[in-house]
Formats: C-alpha cells, sequence, structure tokens
C-alpha cells in the first residue's frame, strides 16, 4: 500500500531511465591487493605526489579551469588544444559522447564482451543498441561488426584493447569500420593504449568521424581523481564542449596531470613492469593448464570453469582480489586478474595456486589448454 502511494507521489523519470541498466562494481571491501579493478596497483609519478603536496588551500577554493591543462596535454600528444577535451574520466567521455550525437531510435553498436559502462550511457539514450558477441576466440568479430552497421547507425564504440577480453582490433580493422559509416561517430576506447603500444590517435586528423579516449586512470595511476580526454575533430569537440560542465574536472587533477604526462621515464618503466608481468602470469596460468586468451592490456583473463566463485573468495581469503567476470556475456565461468608491479605479480600467482590447490581445481574444470 504505501509503496503504491510512494509511486503515485515520486515523480518518475525518463522511459529510458528506468529501462537503463545498472552498473555496481564491487567496491566494498577492496583493503587487500588490488587485482580486480586493471588499476595501477602501485603509485602515481612521484612528481605528482610532490604536486599534490604542494596544493594550498587557496587553490581548493577556486572554480577549475580545463583549458591551460588541455593546451598542455594536446602540446605533449602532438595534437592542436582544438582537438582535445579533457573530461572526469572515460566514463564521463563515453556518456558526453552518448548525450551528444544519440537520439530515441538511432542505433549504437558495441562488441560484447566489453566494459559495461557503454551499454549504460548508450541505453540512456536510445533503445538502439546493437551487441555484436565475439566468438569463443574472444577475438574481434570484424566481419560480423561491419555487418551489423546499418544508416541507422549513429555511434560505434570498440575498446582496443578490450576489456575483459585484453584483445586488439587493427588500425586497418578501425578505419575500415569509419570509413564503413560515415554518418556515425566512431569512438575508439584506448583506455589500456600504454600496455599495447598501437593507435589510431594520429588519424583523428584524417578521420572526421572518429574519437579516440584515453584515461589516466590506468598507467598513470590517478583513477580516483577521475580525468580522462577525448580527441576527436575540432568540430565534434565543440559539441562536448556544449554539452560538459566546464568544471568536469576537479582542480586537484588538472594541478598533477601536467607533472604526470611530464615524467614519461615514469610510465614506460610501469609499462614495462606490466609486460614482464603479463608474461610471468601467461607462463603461471599455463603451467596450471588454465585456458586464457592473448592480452594486450594489464590484466588477463582465465577460465575457471563452475567454481570462479570460490577461487574468488579464496583468493580474497589470502588478501589478493581478483574479478569474477562470470556475468558478462559469454564468459561465464571466467575470472580477471590484474597485472601489477613485480611483487603484487608474485603474490597473485601465489594466492591463485594455493587457492586452486585448496579447491583441488583440475584443468578439466575450466577446459584447460591441454
Ligand atoms: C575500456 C575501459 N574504458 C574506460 C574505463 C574507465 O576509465 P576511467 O577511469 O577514465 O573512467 C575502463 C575501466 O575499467 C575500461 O576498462
Amino acid at each position: 500500500m504505501s509503496d503504491t502511494r510512494q509511486s503515485l507521489t515520486t515523480p518518475q523519470p525518463r522511459p529510458a531511465v528506468l529501462a537503463m541498466p545498472e552498473y555496481h562494481p564491487p567496491l566494498a571491501g577492496r583493503s587487500a591487493l588490488r587485482l580486480d579493478f586493471n588499476e595501477n596497483t602501485f603509485s602515481p609519478s612521484p612528481a605528482v605526489l610532490r604536486r599534490l603536496r604542494q596544493i594550498t588551500a587557496e587553490e581548493l577554493t577556486i572554480y577549475p579551469e580545463r583549458e591551460p591543462v588541455e593546451r598542455i596535454v594536446a602540446h605533449h600528444l602532438g595534437l592542436q588544444p582544438g582537438q582535445l577535451i579533457l573530461t572526469n574520466g572515460v566514463d564521463e567521455a563515453i556518456h558526453l559522447i552518448a548525450c551528444a550525437f544519440l537520439d530515441q531510435g538511432d542505433q549504437a553498436i558495441i562488441c560484447t564482451p566489453t566494459f559495461f559502462m557503454y551499454e549504460v550511457s548508450i541505453s540512456l539514450m536510445t533503445s538502439g543498441l546493437i551487441r555484436v558477441q565475439t566468438d569463443d576466440t574472444l577475438r574481434f568479430p570484424f566481419q560480423r561488426f561491419l555487418s551489423a552497421i546499418t544508416p541507422h547507425t549513429r555511434l560505434i564504440v570498440v575498446a582496443s584493447p578490450n576489456n575483459p577480453t585484453g584483445a586488439t582490433i587493427s588500425r586497418d580493422q578501425l578505419l575500415t569500420i569509419a570509413a564503413a559509416a560515415p554518418q556515425a561517430l566512431l569512438l575508439v576506447d584506448e583506455a589500456y593504449f600504454h600496455f599495447h603500444g598501437e593507435t589510431v590517435l594520429s588519424d583523428i586528423a584524417d578521420v572526421p568521424n572518429l574519437m579516440v579516449a584515453r584515461t589516466f586512470s590506468k598507467a598513470y595511476g590517478l583513477a580516483n581523481l577521475r580525468i580522462g580526454m577525448l580527441a576527436g575533430n575540432p568540430a565534434l569537440i565543440r559539441y562536448l564542449r556544449k554539452v560538459s560542465s566546464p568544471y568536469n574536472v576537479n582542480g586537484v587533477a588538472l594541478a598533477v596531470l601536467p607533472e604526470a604526462i611530464a615524467d614519461d621515464a615514469y610510465i614506460t618503466w610501469y609499462a614495462e613492469q606490466i609486460r614482464i608481468g603479463r608474461e610471468r602470469i601467461f607462463a603461471a596460468l599455463q603451467d596450471l593448464r588454465i585456458r586464457t586468451w592473448p592480452s594486450a592490456a594489464n590484466f588477463v583473463l582465465m577460465d575457471i570453469g563452475p567454481r570462479h566463485q570460490q577461487l574468488c573468495a579464496l583468493t580474497r581469503s589470502r588478501g589478493v582480489l581478483l574479478r569474477d567476470r562470470s556475468s558478462d556475456p559469454g564468459c561465464d565461468g571466467y575470472v580477471r586478474i590484474t597485472v601489477g608491479v613485480e611483487e603484487h605479480v608474485t603474490l597473485g600467482i601465489a594466492a591463485l595456486r594455493e587457492s586452486l590447490a585448496e579447491m583441488g581445481w583440475t584443468p578439466a574444470e575450466g577446459r584447460g589448454q591441454a
């Protein structure tokens, strides 16, 4: 009865809000080794920490000014200032694009499994979301993806490397997709660029419907400050500036970002740690005869089979968090491990080995790679 009265008196949101999916990442109780969210497991650059300590009380009282820092970041990446906007993480970048470019009835295409926020932001604007599912190889299904494009396609979002698979899409394939859908915006999410090294950033000058997203949450270790960016044709960036709050990026993030990008040596070191750690994790999983997929990112997906939850609970009890990806489409039984710095990889592998031994796990359970 009281529920009915509540629904009579409470204003209702748009039908799209009622229908859209919700994203509730498991954030609680993460005081352990965090190999669950693909974060930097160590620290941002020491130069960032120095700048943070210098932040004054007055700096905190001022509304943040984004544009001077956008000029610095653009220069660092060899872009014009008009080709770039800083955002409150890539999460906000996706949201701004959906708000600016999608209307009800428009079609948007993603490749699943992928980062869930695409679905959230797209569903807020249109019910025309098309999901192209990968097959068992988890490779990008290029031909089927191309076939999904129609004259109603207004937005295409792909991540390369993709999360949670680690799969990549070649530059040729991305440019073919952009050319096949000139009426649509193609967003290439390069959140894991530093662990892969390939990019289409320089193509934004020639491809008018291409946008590239990058985050400072991963290699740079700034997930808590919420800062990312979008690069693209200046005409596209102008629309996003219209939609965005002028204060979308906080002043602490803006203060440290120039320090973070100036310290190339730190990012090179961190990316190298990840490349080495990724190989160690692959070797350990092969030794345990656990099926994996090639990854160009700072994580590896593995097939544990029906006892995926038990494995995550057991590593947690040993102080190591993994991410159960079983509810992602096509990922039943799959668990993801973030690659961190050397000592964290060592702890992660030990927790995996001990937990699997405690479970009496056998390769047959996860269709192991014999
Ligand atoms: C592909 C991808 N894009 C974007 C993000 C989020 O980036 P940000 O922290 O900048 O919002 C993630 C985080 O896991 C991701 O996997």
